[in-house]
């Protein structure tokens, strides 16, 4: 059994990765709360997938310390990976497999039982509408449809905590909103997630609280109303604090530079 220190699911102190010259997390400090659902925004390269991966121990860190429910992703990186369902940037699959093929593989990977197994990839190839092309090579299927596999990937062993980049990458809106309802019922059930996404409306509507990254530090970490504060907007959504926040609310001066 694992041991969780108090309430946090995820503890980065001091978290620097550099790679060669370039710095792409600059001394990053986040808890995370168990149960919580955490959104990680931030524009393009400000370091939300360098943070995801360094969580899963898939890149180490060049300093300070990352704890993952109560273990040192560096010293128990096995302990942690049977606990988290991760959902990287670009999903790999074996796509000389069908879709069945590989979520099967996956659930004997995690040591599941062939009954559970079977009942819960068939309830969520329904649910994603993927029933009827399971039998396909995942070579033939579309993006959408590759991102839905890494999906029940990640869900299939019921893990304590979702690491998740950009899972709405890809998904049509029905789709969308099912992952979006699936995590909050885990949510219920006492699951953490953590997401990257530049969708920032789901961001909004089922994030507990939102880190917005740039330039690899945290520039903002609250709920909504705590960052409608920081941004002084108290009134406004997600999308014009993001701009504002990140200094990119002068959008009208580079569209009219481009059409110049
Ligand atoms: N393997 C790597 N080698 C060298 N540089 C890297 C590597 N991975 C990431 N970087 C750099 O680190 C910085 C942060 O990248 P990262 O992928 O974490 O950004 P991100 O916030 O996930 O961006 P995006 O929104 O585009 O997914 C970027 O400047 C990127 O070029
Ligand atoms: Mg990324």
């Amino acid at each position: 059994m694992l041991t969780t220190s108090g309430a946090l699911a995820v503890e980065l102190k001091g978290v620097v990765k550099r790679y060669h010259k370039l710095l792409a997390v600059n001394q990053l400090n986040l808890s995370i709360n168990m149960g919580e659902i955490f959104g990680l925004l931030g524009p393009n390269g400000s370091g939300k997938s360098t943070t995801l991966k360094m969580l899963l121990g898939l890149v180490k860190p060049d300093e300070g310390s990352i704890i993952v429910l109560g273990k040192d992703v560096q010293k128990d990186p096995v302990a942690v990976k049977q606990q988290v369902g991760y959902v990287p940037e670009s999903p790999r699959l074996y796509e000389f497999l069908t879709g069945i093929e590989y979520l099967d593989f996956i659930g004997d990977i995690y040591g599941m039982s062939t009954e559970e197994k079977k009942s819960r990839i068939t309830e969520y190839l329904k649910a994603l509408q993927l029933e009827g092309r399971e039998g396909d090579m995942i070579s033939s299927y579309s993006e959408g449809m590759k991102q839905k596999i890494a999906l029940i990937s990640a869900f299939l062993h019921k893990p304590r905590l979702l690491i998740l980049d950009e899972p709405l990458n890809a998904l049509d809106p029905r789709s969308a909103r099912i992952v979006k309802e699936v995590l909050h019922k885990l949510k219920m059930q006492g699951v953490t997630a953590i997401m990257s996404t530049h969708v920032l409306e789901i961001a909004q509507a089922i994030c507990d609280r939102i880190g917005i990254m740039y330039q690899g530090k945290l520039l903002a970490l609250g709920n909504m109303s705590e960052l409608r504060q920081m941004a002084k907007l108290p009134d406004s959504g997600l999308e014009d604090i993001f701009l504002k926040l990140t200094g990119t609310d002068d959008l009208k001066a580079v569209v009219e530079e481009l059409l110049k």
